[in-house]
């Protein structure tokens, strides 16, 4: 196992109801806060009406219209109000857009010797946030439990990701009565973007983390077993409420101490948002086969472990083995109804030359070995044109 370090202060409350404890966590100093939301859904899940109620004593500004892949010229909007309005809290509510969209406020309101854009684009440091609380609506990104945020620009047709300690909530209310709204779509999107984000910490190279991987393959186990019940409609809020355990585990870093990772599907996925307007978790169930069987080799070993203690499938011969289980993997994605090829998903393979242009401009290697060049992320994707 590789040598690391931990940290993530972010308290949690967890269950149907616990939005009730909102109130009584705020700090009595937090005496204005800024609420933040996305395009109205809060308003028909209840999560609005019971959040106002918990900050009655409260001075509340509100900014709302912070859309899915949140954009930098919206975000902007709501840091001129922060700037103004000087809150000493934002609340952010919704799903992870939401929730990075308000991240990103949080350190770009005091983020004044250089254009906001940087902290993306060049990497800059927020040297300080205003603190955050969340109440999570849609169980996807794990957002709610670090302290990293993906923000788009359709202006420039960009999106990048940005990480501080400083933008880890203080508090998250994870409530399942939230999800009752959520369409199917954003279901199985919240199932496959938990499910990748454990992918990309744990099929890569044997570092010898058994602890990690079996946890790894728990959450894995639990998604696939899960999803029908998930998925119900009326719905099932054990159920939901599964799901939005899984996906704060999937991302609260955890399961990725002391191992090796690769978020080459992650990335490659993000252009496809930016340049395609596809939905995040789309882009990793047409990306995540491609990019396993493109390094079948050097995932080998953790690619056997993965089909036989996640799907049951083993055999004596390795290849034939993980082409099963990533088949296996496939099929699942398949039949929660998402798109497996960019075929399948209405998007032009002719994208693919812009893609790997960026990627040679931006000098960006990806993969656990470092060793995935622009050129075989064309290689990928090309394997994912479908018909
Ligand atoms: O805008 P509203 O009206 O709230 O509607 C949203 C939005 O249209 C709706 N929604 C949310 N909660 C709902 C609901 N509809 C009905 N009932 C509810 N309870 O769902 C739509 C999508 O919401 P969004 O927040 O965009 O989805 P998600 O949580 O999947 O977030 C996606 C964003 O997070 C980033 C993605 O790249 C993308 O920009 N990610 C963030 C990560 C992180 N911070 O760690 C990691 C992830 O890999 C990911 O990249
Ligand atoms: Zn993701």
């Amino acid at each position: 196992m590789k040598n690391f370090e931990y940290f993530n202060p972010v308290k949690i409350s967890f269950g149907r109801g616990s939005v009730n404890s909102l109130g009584g966590f705020l700090k009595s100093e937090y005496s204005k806060v800024m609420l933040i939301t996305g395009g109205g859904s809060v308003h028909k899940n209840g999560s609005y009406e019971k959040v106002m109620k918990n900050l009655a004593k409260r001075e509340v500004v509100e900014f709302s219209g912070v859309e899915a892949n949140p954009d930098f010229d919206t975000l902007m909007k709501a840091v001129e109000l922060a700037r103004k309005e000087k809150p000493d809290l934002l609340l952010a509510l919704g799903g992870g857009s939401v929730i990075d969209g308000t991240k990103f406020i949080a350190g770009a309101v005091f983020f004044e010797e250089d254009d906001p854009w940087n902290i993306l684009r060049k990497g800059l440091r927020i040297k300080s946030a205003l603190p955050i609380v969340t109440v999570l609506t849609l169980p996807a990104t794990g957002s709610e439990v670090n302290d990293g945020a993906v923000i788009s620009r359709r202006k420039t047709e960009e999106k990048m990701v940005f990480k501080s300690p400083l933008v880890f909530p203080e508090f998250s209310i994870i409530d399942p009565d939230f999800t009752v709204t959520l369409p199917r779509r954003q279901l199985v999107n919240g199932i496959i973007d938990s499910f990748v984000h454990v992918c990309e910490q744990y099929l890569t190279v044997n570092t010898d983390a058994p602890l990690q991987y079996a946890l790894s393959e728990s959450i894995l186990k639990t998604l696939v077993e899960r999803s029908e019940n998930i998925l119900r409609e009326p719905p099932d809020l054990d159920a939901r409420g599964m799901l939005m355990w899984c996906s704060s585990n999937a991302l609260n870093r955890y399961i990725g101490t002391g191992v090796v990772q690769d978020w080459t599907t992650h990335m490659i996925g993000h252009e496809l948002t930016a340049l395609a307007g596809m939905d995040h978790a789309a882009t990793l169930a047409v990306l995540l086969p491609g990019v396993l069987k493109y390094k079948i080799n050097e995932k080998l070993e953790m690619l056997v472990r993965y089909a036989g203690n996640v799907w049951g499938i083993s055999g004596s011969d390795p290849l034939e083995t993980v082409m099963q289980g990533i088949e296996a993997t496939e099929k699942f994605f398949s039949e929660l109804g998402a798109g497996v090829t960019l075929s399948e998903v209405a998007v032009d393979c002719s994208i693919i030359d812009r893609i790997v242009e960026r990627f040679e401009k931006r000098r960006i290697i990806l993969g656990e070995n470092s060793d995935i060049y622009p050129e075989d992320v064309r290689k990928i994707l090309e394997s994912r044109c479908g018909k």
